[in-house]
């Protein structure tokens, strides 16, 4: 493994090789067991896109690791005035050891790992979200203790958090069922990838999907960039909503995750957002430790 660009490209393996340091790292800092992994290691990080949780969880855990992270505003780079991705990438590469970016074209995470001959880790494209997604599996497995056997639901805007956690989902052993609505499907890769499993479904019908559902994820009805389209989604989303009657249909013990920010009342209803609030709040902190153990398979010992 030398980047983490996107799920299609990880082995079940290498997820739940993942997912174990992640774990014992989580571990290691809670019973404040050093573990400076990166001495002497910089992390480029490079956002076009907002964020909190993914800024402040790379930053943390790279300095955690022993590390020196640098967070990198595209708006300050030359990246934001139109320098190629390529010449950044390989500029970038001759001063630090690893890039995390957060963008909109996942060809542009590909672009700087093709050019730049140091780790990338995509922080979000408008395809993906592969930090965010592994540390849903490891809140997931943390809660549930194994995937065998479980059924994850997705439930809203196919975007990049379905088109990862499909993907995930059933790399670890999940069926998997998304809800979207028309216009708002998976992509066709990741429905490609999906078709081969029998244990996935696509469906209209958030209840249907929710079945039985050991647990159910949603996310925003409109994603960064999407500003503008909001009201439009707002009516194409309605009856989208993780509520009250997708989690009767799901089973009794089922846990639900958020990748947050979360808009309450559109996505997810209040109460049950705060009936989870422990899950999802701990889906929150996995990403430090997830992200860690990404950074130390990619970045250590290089
Ligand atoms: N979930 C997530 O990626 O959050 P941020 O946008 O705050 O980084
Ligand atoms: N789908 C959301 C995820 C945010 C973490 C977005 O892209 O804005």
């Amino acid at each position: 493994m030398k980047h983490l660009l996107k799920m299609l490209d990880l082995s079940k393996e290498e997820i739940i090789e993942i997912l174990n340091l992640a774990d014992q790292l989580k571990y290691e800092l809670k019973h404040n067991i050093p573990h400076p992994h990166l001495q002497g290691k910089s992390l480029g990080m490079i956002f076009q896109k907002a964020s909190t949780r993914t800024r402040v969880s790379f930053e943390t855990g790279m300095y955690q690791l022993g590390g020196h992270p640098l967070f990198l505003s595209a708006s300050d780079l030359q990246i934001g005035r139109g320098e190629p991705v390529q010449d950044t990438a390989r500029v970038l590469s001759r001063y630090i050891d690893g890039i995390m970016i957060r963008t909109f074209e996942q060809k542009e995470v590909e672009d700087l790992a093709e050019f730049g001959g140091i780790p990338v880790i995509n922080g979000l494209t408008d395809f993906c979200h592969p930090c965010q997604v592994l540390a849903d599996l490891m809140t997931i497995r943390e809660f549930k203790g194994q995937f065998d056997g479980l059924k994850m639901c997705f439930i809203g805007d196919g975007n990049n958090m379905a088109n990862s956690l499909i993907v995930g989902g059933l790399k670890a052993g999940m069926a998997v069922s998304a809800a979207c609505p028309e216009g708002y499907h998976p992509d066709k890769r990741v429905l490609d990838f999906a078709k081969d499993f029998d244990c996935f479904e696509l469906t209209d019908s958030p209840v249907k999907a929710a079945q039985n559902a050991d647990v159910v994820i949603t996310d925003v009805w409109a994603s960064m960039g999407q500003e503008g389209e909001a009201e439009k989604r707002r009516k194409a989303f309605q009856g989208y909503q993780v509520n009250d009657e997708v989690m009767a249909a799901a089973r009794a013990d089922a846990m639900v995750q958020h990748c947050l920010p979360a808009h309450r009342e559109e996505e997810i209803t209040e109460k049950v957002f705060e009936a989870h609030a422990n899950e999802i709040f701990e889906e929150a902190e996995n990403r430090l430790h997830a992200q860690k153990a990404v950074m130390v398979k990619l970045m250590a010992d290089k």
